[in-house]
């Protein structure tokens, strides 16, 4: 099977990572629009003009199933995109469903783009789960593109993520892809204090879910 994973930069390498550990026997086909990031600032329609092309090519390209490794992509277009394509495409999305259910102190803490937390995808999904939880979402707008340029200011990561920790979070979920790189460095900060959670063994399991129905 050739499963395609897209991003707009290095969220999408480490979503294919952990498919092709998952995964070995099926081939991979990485795509990244890294001459248009960072997507979390644009508009859905903007999103939708960049992102068909290259998923039209990917099907082309002859990808049974595509991942959009994108929580920004995933919750601004992915139901248009689904109509715009025969490929069925599996998305990323901030995890708040599960950390309504994880946490103990009743404060979640959500880390996405700014598209991502402006879109009606994100809000319904809070609305649905997280009627009885706050969520704080600080202000990272400058971490896919410090990411992306391996820039990593970890003394600005370790004083959001002290601040949260603060104000009682206990999961923190990580809604770009991009920020999986820093996932480890997330955890050590918040040893104990807080479970950290990203999509990836979701869309392992889905992606599984799809082999099996296919045999
Ligand atoms: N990796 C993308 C996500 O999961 C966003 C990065 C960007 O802003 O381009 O939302």
């Amino acid at each position: 099977m050739i499963i395609g994973v897209f991003d707009s930069g290095v969220g999408g390498l480490s979503v294919a990572q952990a498919i092709s550990t998952a995964l070995p026997e099926h081939q991979i086909i990485l795509r990244e629009d890294k001459v248009n990031l960072p997507y979390g600032t644009k508009l859905p329609e903007e999103l939708y003009n960049l992102v068909l092309p290259i998923l039209e090519d990917m099907e082309r390209a002859g990808c049974d199933v595509i991942v959009i490794a994108c929580n920004t992509v995933t919750t601004n277009i992915i139901s248009e995109l689904r109509v715009a394509l025969q490929t069925p495409l599996i998305g990323t999305e901030p995890m708040v469903k599960q950390a309504a259910k994880l946490t103990k102190s009743g404060v979640i803490a959500v880390f996405a783009t700014p598209a991502t937390l402006k879109s009606k995808r994100y809000a319904w999904l809070k609305q649905e789960y997280c009627d009885k939880v706050a969520i704080i979402e600080p202000d990272v707008r400058n971490w896919a593109q410090m990411i992306e340029s391996d820039e990593i200011n970890v003394q600005e990561v370790r004083d959001i993520i002290a601040k949260v920790l603060q104000k009682n979070a206990d999961v923190l979920v990580l809604g770009c892809t991009h920020y999986h790189w820093i996932e480890h460095t997330i955890q050590e900060i918040a040893l104990k204090k807080a479970t950290v959670l990203q999509p990836e063994d979701l869309v392992i399991q889905e992606l599984r879910l799809f082999v099996h129905s296919k045999d």
